[in-house]
């Protein structure tokens, strides 16, 4: 009873059953072949005691209704019952209660009705329901207390929609037992329409239908709306180092129960970092939104941050819901970096490489000066000679000492302060050899050639010394490997007239130019002429090289 008492709490009735005090003349309807019982308002009132008369009087009469139980209209526990009425019922009725001191009436309205042509109801004689979409409701069939059995048991309810039965085949209808009524799990806008109850009611042994007719309204409720992450929404956010985040995730929903809760790493994101502080929040929006957020500060994104996807969950209907937000950090930046990379590594290797060609004799030489002890005797080649030495020699018309050059200051500074071993022509070799066969062998011999040029063509004593057969062997000694030095003693603006052979070499090799005077005093090694002479000089192990600065 008590649960039937809540349920009603939810109708709306078109038919002010027990609307009591509030009407003077209350309105009963019933379907005419239908039994029905009807209260006297005022028995709800408080006031009156258990010991009290209750007499019912048809309109204009002053005779009671009967209490004879055989009788179509009699009165029954205080109700006045119809079994079944008929349209002649319709009209006025009034009830009388008498206490001790003080009695009280009432007048009720009785209609008797017929159903619409081909319906199971009269379209005005209709029970409003109204359900939410989207959540439980329930339809109700009302007013069926005074229709036990005799053996109190509670009667079999049938149900139609439109009259037709059926529709409970629908898994979303749940007949609640007992209640007379019936559940519906996710109202949709279709479920709206005209539902029709109807039970059997036995008395004295016939049998009677006792039906009512519900014209369910269904509402479409934004409470109802489904849970919907705002923000994040899977999506991945870039976030510089160190930089204050604000990670916000908020859920719109309808209903005012869902706490939605950050998780990183598996763990709660206070726990990942305890400066985090997650704070949860709730707020009302129009049209009877509700927000639901938390939120946390990330004051300084830290390596970590980066390393984890932030999962943001809420439970709704016993389902767990998930969304959740990456940190990155900004993709320019790191472009950025890379390409700042790349060029100074591009710009460190052409410096490298400057460097490099500037100081190349230098880095050459104080190699070979400071790591050429440690890398043992290089395996011997088989020469004699560090050098062969060609050059020019003096004659009257000549202005140049390449006699002075070729005689006193190389010797001294190649072989006196580098320790090589020079072949020089004119020196070395004994008057009276034959040249050519002097000179191929000693060429042989040797690891470089040496030739020093005059700027003037005149002065040429390779041309004149030699043959053109003597030419042609070196030139086949060139094309056998052997490295050739030029030295210029000036500088050679016109190469023309000069030998295939020393344009070739010119051409190939370059040619190193005197700088210095003729005098014969001391020239040091370590000039920027000496050094590049030095540098294409074969690479030398330590010997007399330690007198660099040897006075003569
Ligand atoms: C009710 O009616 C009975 C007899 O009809 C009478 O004896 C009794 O006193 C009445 N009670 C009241 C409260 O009027
Ligand atoms: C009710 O009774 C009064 C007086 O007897 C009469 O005038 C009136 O018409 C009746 N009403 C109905 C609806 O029968
Ligand atoms: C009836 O009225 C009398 C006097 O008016 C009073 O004393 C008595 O208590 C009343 N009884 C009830 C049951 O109200
Ligand atoms: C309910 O019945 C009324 C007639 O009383 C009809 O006009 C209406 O269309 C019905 N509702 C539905 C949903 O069929
Ligand atoms: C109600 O709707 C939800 C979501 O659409 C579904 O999971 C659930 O099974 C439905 N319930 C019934 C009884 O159909
Ligand atoms: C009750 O109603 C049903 C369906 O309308 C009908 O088949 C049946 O005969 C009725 N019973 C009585 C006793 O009127
Ligand atoms: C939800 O969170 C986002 C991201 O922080 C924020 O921009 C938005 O204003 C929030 N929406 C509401 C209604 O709080
Ligand atoms: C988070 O940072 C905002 C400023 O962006 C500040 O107003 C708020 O108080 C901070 N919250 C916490 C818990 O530190
Ligand atoms: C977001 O990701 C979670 C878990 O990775 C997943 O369950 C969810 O369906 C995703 N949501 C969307 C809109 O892709």
């Amino acid at each position: 009873m008590t649960s039937t008492f809540l349920l009603i709490g939810h109708l709306i009735l078109l038919i002010p059953l027990f609307s009591a005090e509030e009407c003077i003349v209350c309105d009963y309807f019933v379907l005419v072949g239908e039994p029905t019982a009807i209260s006297c308002p005022v028995i709800t009132l408080p006031a009156l005691h258990s010991d009290y008369n209750m007499t019912w009087y048809k309109n204009g009469s002053n005779t009671p209704i009967t209490t004879e139980k055989h009788a179509r209209i009699h009165v029954r526990k205080g109700l006045l019952w119809f079994i079944p009425a008929t349209l002649e019922d319709s009209g006025l009725y009034e009830c009388e209660v008498r206490g001790l001191n003080r009695s009280n009436q009432k007048t009720i309205n009785l209609k008797v009705f017929k159903n619409d042509n081909g319906l199971c109801f009269n379209g005005k004689m209709k029970y409003e329901q109204v359900v939410n979409s989207a959540n439980i409701g329930n339809i109700i069939c009302p007013d069926l207390e005074n229709f036990k059995d005799e053996d109190n048991v509670k009667p079999e309810v049938h149900w139609y929609k439109e009259c037709k039965p059926g529709f409970l085949e629908d898994k979303r209808f749940v007949l609640a037992e007992g209640e007379n009524a019936v559940l519906i799990h996710n109202v949709s806008v279709q479920d709206k329409g005209n539902y029709t109850c109807r039970m059997v009611y036995t008395y004295m042994g016939k049998q009677y239908n006792v039906s009512r007719t519900m014209s369910l309204v269904v509402k479409e409720s934004p409470l109802q709306m489904r849970p919907e992450f705002i923000y994040p929404k899977n999506n991945t956010i870039e976030v510089e180092l160190g930089s204050h985040v604000v990670m916000e995730c908020n859920v719109s929903s309808g209903i005012n129960s869902l706490i939605p809760y950050w998780e990183v790493n598996d763990g709660y994101v206070d726990d990942f970092d305890s400066t985090y502080r997650e704070q949860f929040y709730e707020k009302g929006m129009p049209h009877g939104i509700t927000v639901a957020g938390t939120k946390f500060n990330i004051s300084k994104v830290k390596v970590k941050d980066y390393a984890y996807k932030f999962f943001c969950h809420f439970i709704y209907e016993s389902q767990q819901f998930t969304s959740y937000i990456k940190l990155e950090p900004p993709a320019q930046n790191i472009q950025g970096y890379l390409i700042g990379g790349g060029v100074s590594l591009v710009f460190l290797v052409f410096v490298t490489l400057i460097i490099y060609k500037i100081f190349k004799i230098d880095i050459v030489l104080w190699y070979r000066n400071s790591c050429h002890p440690f890398l043992g005797e290089k395996a011997s080649d088989g020469k004699i000679y560090d050098a062969y030495v060609l050059y020019p020699k003096n004659r009257e018309s000549c202005l140049y000492s390449s006699d002075i050059f070729a005689l006193k200051i190389l010797p001294e500074v190649l072989e006196r302060q580098c320790g090589y071993n020079l072949f020089i022509f004119g020196r070395n070799d004994l008057p009276g050899e034959a040249v050519i066969s002097i000179a191929d062998e000693k060429i042989r011999q040797s690891r470089r050639v040496i030739v020093i040029l005059v700027p003037e063509p005149s002065c040429y004593s390779i041309l004149e010394d030699a043959s053109e057969k003597h030419l042609a062997m070196y030139n086949a000694l060139i094309q056998d490997g052997i490295k050739v030095i030029l030295i210029e003693l000036e500088k050679i603006h016109d190469y023309t007239n000069m030998p295939e052979s020393i344009k070739y070499i010119k051409q190939k090799y370059g040619a190193i130019r005197w700088k210095g005077d003729f005098s014969e005093r001391s020239h040091s090694a370590s000039t920027r002429f000496w050094k590049k002479v030095r540098y294409h000089m074969p690479s030398r192990k330590r010997g007399s090289s330690s007198g660099f600065h040897l006075l003569p």
